[in-house]
């Protein structure tokens, strides 16, 4: 008896100290104190590291695009993200809704009806963000990717590094890491 209850305290207080949670929950958590009135403005989605394999056999496709986010009224935010695809530029927008935890996000992929969840794990506001993000089907069964946004079309070797060895501790591989290569159409 003595030793159950000893389990099941022990249980309760995991729970409490939000110990007990999904797997992908316990290895990221956002950035403390994130805060998102300075995150808005204009990002460049710079490089990602993943392993959807969606990515990896599309990453010969893809280049640098331009994101403008601001706020939503229900403490979300949108990312308006003008991307180049078969040489036009084209336009959506990204719905990141809130999820309680400052930092911590949600995003209903329309087209798969699938959800991603996003974490802001690391930025200094002016330079990089770091966003963690994990999805079903939309690039890939259980696909964990981690982008790079920076505030220049070109991130600093700093940011880099700084990306590479962030991806490095979560388990990313070398050839994992992608820089885009940049197409000056629709960066303007
Ligand atoms: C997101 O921003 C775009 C561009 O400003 C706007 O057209 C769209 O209505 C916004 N969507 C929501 C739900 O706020
Ligand atoms: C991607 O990596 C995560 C974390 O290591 C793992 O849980 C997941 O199953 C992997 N997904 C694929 C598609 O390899």
């Amino acid at each position: 008896m003595a030793a159950l209850y000893t389990l099941w305290m022990g249980l309760a207080l995991l729970g409490a100290l939000g110990i007990l949670q999904t797997p992908a929950e316990a290895q990221v958590s956002p950035q403390p104190d994130f805060q998102q009135d300075k995150f808005l403005g204009e990002w460049f989605t710079s490089g990602f590291a993943s392993n959807s394999s969606w990515l990896r056999e599309n990453e010969d496709q893809l280049y640098v695009s331009k994101s403008v986010v601001v706020p939503m009224e229900n403490g979300g935010l949108n990312f308006t993200n003008i991307y180049i695809s078969k040489d036009q530029c084209n336009t959506r927008s990204l719905l990141l809704q809130p999820e309680g935890t400052p930092g911590y996000y949600s995003y209903k992929s329309p087209g798969w009806g699938s959800t991603r969840e996003v974490w802001m794990v690391d930025t200094d506001y002016e330079d990089y963000a770091l966003l963690y993000t994990v999805g079903t089907r939309d690039l890939g069964q259980d696909a964990h990717v981690i982008f790079l946004y920076s505030r220049s079309q070109t991130p600093s070797d700093e940011v880099k590094e700084k990306f590479t060895t962030y991806a490095k501790a979560k388990g990313f591989t070398e050839d994992s890491i992608v820089f885009l290569p940049q197409m000056d159409k629709c960066l303007e």
